[in-house]
């Protein structure tokens, strides 16, 4: 049933370029987006005054890149919430707040209370959802499918992809729907967004240059992943793909806030991964490396076409196409993914069942 692949990990991350046009695909109509599922009106669109994101894992990674763009596009301010906090925080909401849940299974515990807590308190919520009929499927005011399939990795590869395109979708129509989207950005965007599976599908073909490098590093004791905006949220991402299948210590930080603590912590011959796909953020991120790589560390960095000046700064470049800034994050997880996936496979850990793991957390 893995259909020739040597783990669940590698055929779904494999999926990604279907599991993001599924998702896309149904949702786009004569050039606009049109979101049946959400149930909202215009006037009740344009009614919302605060998101809040609300998730566990990877999930809430979505959240944090979702940030960006609905606050980037649609000018809506948007909190993230880790689920688990969210209850015991008094959170403060009401009737035009809209909360946002997400999760693959539709079962983790801790989103599904945060879910009925939002409820209790007057919120509508919207659930990004891959399992149909799933608990928080059925509970939510509105439920928007991510049609990635099933997934049985722990670690989500597909899924997290599917959820990254949804909030894409949900940004841009509520920007349309507050008039911030001309039809010729619209157009530019939906063509990026159609771009997107071919440019991914790219990307895993690399797959064997990323497990050569992974093999030098299967000894790594820790690795730092950093990127500034949109793309410290696909840090996250990075590094916590890294930590669970392979148990190698990794963080994720803003690269800015990195010399205010966590710089000692390289040394001769640490990792560090660096994000940097936002051209107005390149030069501040080539100091960071070059911070970093004067302590000894050794750079990895995942950069858009075209920016070979950060090979002054990097040991080893990783380039993506060119596309919406908005959607870098879909292209540079993906050697992201290859990347936490050689080194687990180098170090013989079981990929598909990481220790002390489920894959969906129905307590608490
Ligand atoms: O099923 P969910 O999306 O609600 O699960 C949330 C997290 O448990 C999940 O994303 C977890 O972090 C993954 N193992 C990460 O790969």
């Amino acid at each position: 049933e893995k259909g020739g692949y040597e783990h669940f990990m590698l055929k779904e991350m494999y999926e990604q370029p279907k599991a993001i046009a599924d998702t896309f695909s149904p949702r786009i109509k004569d050039g606009r987006i049109v979101i049946e599922e959400l149930g909202m009106s215009e006037e009740e669109i344009r009614d919302i005054q605060k998101i809040m994101i609300v998730a566990c894992g990877s999930a809430s990674h979505v959240g944090y890149s979702g940030k960006y763009i609905l606050e980037g596009l649609a000018r809506i301010p948007v909190e993230v919430d880790m689920a688990s906090e969210f209850r015991y925080r008094n959170p403060i909401l009401d009737e035009h707040t809209l909360v946002i849940v997400v999760s693959q299974s539709g079962e983790t515990a801790d989103t599904l209370a945060a879910l009925r807590e939002s409820k209790k308190r007057g919120a509508r919520v919207l659930g990004i959802v891959n399992v149909v009929g799933s608990s928080i499927a059925r509970e939510a005011d509105n439920v928007m499918y991510t049609w990635a399939g099933p997934e049985i990795a722990v670690a989500t590869t597909k899924a997290y992809s599917a959820q990254l395109i949804s909030m894409y979708l949900l940004a841009m129509k509520f920007a349309q729907v507050k008039g911030r989207l001309s039809e010729e950005e619209t157009a530019s965007m939906l063509e990026d967004l159609k771009a997107l599976p071919a440019q991914v599908e790219m990307l895993l073909n690399n797959k064997e240059n990323i497990q050569k490098f992974a093999n030098r590093y299967l000894a790594a004791k820790d690795v730092f992943f950093i990127g500034r905006g949109i793309d410290h949220a696909i840090s996250m991402e990075g590094s916590l793909k890294l930590k669970e299948i392979s148990y190698i210590h990794s963080e994720a930080y803003a690269a800015g806030e990195l010399k205010h603590g966590t710089i000692s912590l390289v040394e001769e011959g640490t990792l560090v991964a660096a994000v940097l796909t936002q051209k107005e953020l390149y030069k501040k991120m080539i100091s960071n490396m070059e911070e970093v790589r004067t302590r000894g560390a050794f750079v990895m960095a995942v950069t858009c076409e075209g920016n070979t000046e950060v090979e002054r700064a990097a040991d080893y470049v990783i380039y993506i196409p060119e596309t919406n800034p908005y959607f870098a994050n879909s292209l540079a997880i993906i050697p992201l993914q290859l990347f936490a996936y050689y080194i687990a496979v180098g170090r013989g850990c079981d990929v598909d069942k990481p220790r002390n793991l489920a894959k969906s957390v129905t307590v608490e």
